[in-house]
């Protein structure tokens, strides 16, 4: 397998917000995972768990949005401020059914992005929620001045305002959201977003409702009405996609026990975001050439059956090299189409979906899928460069190539490679060039395992990253030669000086 790196075609920003995560009041996302309270056993600093946060920093997590998904359009923020023992309690009726105490609201939000050192990308509710309510959000948020939302918001113990650069008008709302037309959420949209102030120096990113997309159903009328009617009006567009072994809802198929054509599959479906990515983009660029409208994946991920014997409200699902598979292809995705995807956020961070982070009361593990992105947090703010690979897709299932990449180079000119392996049982020996640069190789790292390995709370070191040897690196007078073996089912990255 050849790959050829081009150091001189330096193209486009990859923006770090590209490697965010999603949390929503869904299961055990928030309470009983990020949140355990001041009051708990478990070591926390404000409520938040102290081993999480230092494994977010150590990805350096760019961007958490919360407080939805569905979760979002039912939110109603001025329930989760104050004391906590005046806060409401009620239903959450999307997820579970079980009691939400508000005692996660915005301050502790705010609080946990300090804690982490990310962007705030916060999810506003137009589904049942009043343009007032919005509005009022963002001034109890954002603003400096004497006005009732700060004044509350200094009562409540905060006299600074936050700064919230990332903000969405509404979510889901063909469904979830409120089952709109897009012409009908267009002009939704275009009305409370008017709203969303810039209080003093704070200036909001603004988030328009993109499409929700499925294999059968990419939604493409959604992004053309969107971007026609509002395109002027907004800074990002959403899009969602979550990847289901199966084209069958009621059976998506397990977490951790599957055959090697599911696996494939599942990986061939998760490549599917390729495509999608660039007719919805194509749609983009005809009403915005200049690509300054982000593409903002704000969903994505593997959603299978729940963990046998868990609430199916939850969404708790194990984790396994496939996931990791699966999140290192789709991150050499993004990283490709860096031009246009300005953000994606996975689901979801803790104990929810294709979650980077599991817990099980104080214990705590770290999924295949957080290596990966320990693995790829180089790309964040570097710039793509330009390569080739050869193809060779997986037999059987065409539109999987077994070897994914990406390359970029950081401001202080450090190469970048991310690569991964999907073969379940084939070494693939990679023949690397990169073009005139001589470079020396600083650091090589892989993930590996067999396609159903996961960390257990027994064993949760029992995927890890390791050095990775056998890389061997020979200048010459035009470039540099590197080759190395990448194991079957295996994450790798390499940086260069
Ligand atoms: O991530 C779970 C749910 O999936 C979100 O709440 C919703 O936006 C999507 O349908």
């Amino acid at each position: 397998m050849r790959l050829i790196v081009n150091p001189a075609i330096k193209k486009s920003y990859i923006h770090p917000e590209v490697y965010g995560n999603f949390s929503e009041h869904l299961g055990r996302c928030i309470y009983n995972g990020i949140y355990v309270g001041e009051n708990s056993d478990i070591p926390n600093v404000n409520g938040m768990r102290s081993d999480i946060v230092e494994a977010l920093k150590n990805i350096k997590l760019p961007v958490l949005r919360w407080p939805g998904g569905c979760f979002a359009d039912e939110y109603h923020w001025k329930d989760g401020i104050g004391d906590k023992k005046d806060r409401k309690h009620l239903i959450n009726t999307n997820w579970g059914g079980v009691v939400e105490d508000n005692s996660f609201g915005t301050h502790e939000f705010m609080e946990l992005c300090r804690q982490v050192g990310c962007e705030a990308y916060i999810n506003g509710n137009v589904g049942s929620g009043s343009v007032q309510e919005m509005q009022e959000w963002v001034e109890y948020m954002t603003s400096p001045d004497v006005s009732p939302m700060a004044d509350l918001r200094r009562k409540n113990g905060q006299d600074e305002p936050w700064k919230v650069k990332y903000f969405g008008v509404g979510n889901e709302n063909w469904g979830c959201g409120g089952n709109m037309r897009p012409e009908f959420y267009a002009d939704v949209y275009k009305r409370y977003q008017t709203f969303c102030h810039n209080y003093g120096k704070n200036r909001l990113y603004r988030i328009a409702c993109g499409a929700g997309t499925g294999k059968g159903n990419p939604n493409y009328a959604w992004t053309e009405t969107l971007m026609k009617e509002a395109g002027h009006l907004m800074n990002g567009l959403s899009l969602h996609y979550y990847t289901i072994p199966t084209d069958n809802w009621q059976h998506k198929g397990s977490a951790t026990e599957f055959t090697k054509e599911e696996y494939y599959q599942t990986l061939l479906n998760a490549s599917f975001i390729d495509e999608l990515i660039e007719k919805h983009g194509a749609i983009m660029d005809r009403y915005d050439p200049e690509k300054k409208i982000g593409m903002i994946v704000d969903e994505w991920g593997a959603w299978y059956d729940v963990e046998p014997g868990t609430n199916p409200g939850f969404l708790y699902q194990q984790s396994t090299m496939r996931d990791a598979l699966l999140a290192a292809i789709t991150l050499n995705i993004f990283n490709r189409h860096a031009d246009r995807v300005h953000m994606a956020n996975i689901a979801q961070m803790i104990n929810v979906l294709q979650a980077i982070v599991l817990t099980d009361g104080e214990k705590m593990l770290l999924t295949p899928t957080y290596h990966v992105f320990d693995l790829y947090k180089a790309h964040q703010g570097a710039h793509l460069l330009g390569s080739m690979i050869e193809k060779d897709p997986v037999p059987g299932f065409e539109g999987l190539e077994k070897v994914s990449h990406s390359a970029s180079i950081d401001d202080n000119g450090k190469i970048h490679i991310t690569l991964s392996n999907a073969s379940a049982d084939e070494d693939i020996s990679l023949s690397l060039r990169i073009d005139a640069r001589a470079v020396s190789l600083l650091e090589a790292r892989i993930l590996t395992g067999s396609m159903n390995q996961m960390n257990t709370f027994e064993d949760a070191c029992a995927v890890s990253i390791k050095p990775l040897s056998g890389v061997s690196v020979s200048p010459d007078a035009s470039g540099t030669e590197i080759s190395l073996t990448l194991p079957a089912v295996s994450c790798v990255s390499l940086s260069f000086e």
